[in-house]
């Protein structure tokens, strides 16, 4: 069996920024004074490793306990939120994404302005609540170009999408706003192209081993935006992708009959699930 990985595959920057200095935080914090608010990153492997190095992992301000550090994920806070910490006077950690702290601002701006503010993304993502709860009263989330129908446009158009959103995708969808906004006189459409360049490259190199290979194999936590939708892309291309969270979820059964496999990963799977993923292709195709 010929195993091709993905490039790209595996931990971004921003993720092995943020789990680095989490850890850093855990191990040198007193025990039981260290949360971290929502998951460090969407992984449920590297969520268990932070609690065992001392963070413990919460997803209600109230169950912190008073005093305490607490870590703010990569995938950032609403300001409201950010607002409530200062308040309680946690010392906070902030791991969020520079890149995802840059569509805060100019969610920030935008509303300032009186932008009314559309957000291409999943609006159950941490990260989506984040740029949502910067536009306040001006944002709106959309998913795809059909839900473009639904809005009612004003005269100032800020689009600004998730970091991990599909770029065709994205284009559709900011096509679909211009030519609505033309029923609009005066409209001013600004337009921000906020997907992460790490995204692109993981995405467009799953989609080309889904092109060559008999079977996909997708290594990532089920509830990760960016590895679902590496998921979605390949299983467009190929009918025989399955997302696993780690290698013992891969099934003999999957590589009948194909020649080749491919793996690949999201930004928050660590490296090591990837290689783990290749053994076991290797122990059970051998
Ligand atoms: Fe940041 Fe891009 Fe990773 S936005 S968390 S570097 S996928």
């Amino acid at each position: 069996m010929k195993i091709y990985t993905a490039k790209g595959a595996g931990f971004c920057f921003g993720v092995k920024r943020a789990v680095d200095m989490a850890y850093k935080c855990a191990l040198k914090g007193e025990k039981g004074s260290v949360y971290s608010y929502h998951e460090i990153i969407h992984n449920p492997q590297e969520v268990k490793r932070l609690e065992a190095a001392g963070a413990r992992h919460v997803e209600n301000i109230n169950e912190i306990g008073s005093g305490a550090t607490v870590i703010v994920s990569t995938h950032g806070v609403t300001p409201a939120e950010e607002r409530e910490l200062k308040d309680r006077q946690f010392k906070i950690l902030d791991t969020t994404c520079p890149y995802v702290k840059k569509i805060h601002l100019i969610a920030e701006k935008l509303a300032k302005e009186d932008f009314q503010i559309i957000i291409v993304g999943d609006i159950d993502h941490l990260e989506v609540r984040g740029i949502l709860g910067c536009a306040g009263r001006h944002g709106a989330v959309i998913s795809c170009a059909k839900d473009v129908n639904r809005l009612k446009l004003g005269r100032k158009i800020g689009i600004v999408s998730q970091t991990t959103q599909n770029e065709k995708e994205y284009r559709e969808i900011i096509c679909r706003v211009i030519e609505k906004a033309f029923s609009v006189r005066q409209a001013e459409v600004r337009v921000f192209n906020t997907i992460c360049d790490a995204t692109g490259l993981r995405q467009d190199e799953t989609v080309r081993l889904a092109g060559k290979t008999g079977v996909m194999i997708i290594i990532g936590g089920i509830n990760s935006a960016n590895t679902k939708r590496l998921y979605k892309l390949s299983r467009k291309i190929l009918k025989n992708t399955h997302h696993v969270e780690d290698a013992a979820g891969i099934k003999k059964a999957w590589f009948k009959g194909c020649k080749s496999a491919g793996v690949s990963g999201g930004a928050s799977t660590p490296d090591a699930a990837i290689e783990a993923a290749v053994r076991r292709i290797k122990d059970i195709t051998g």
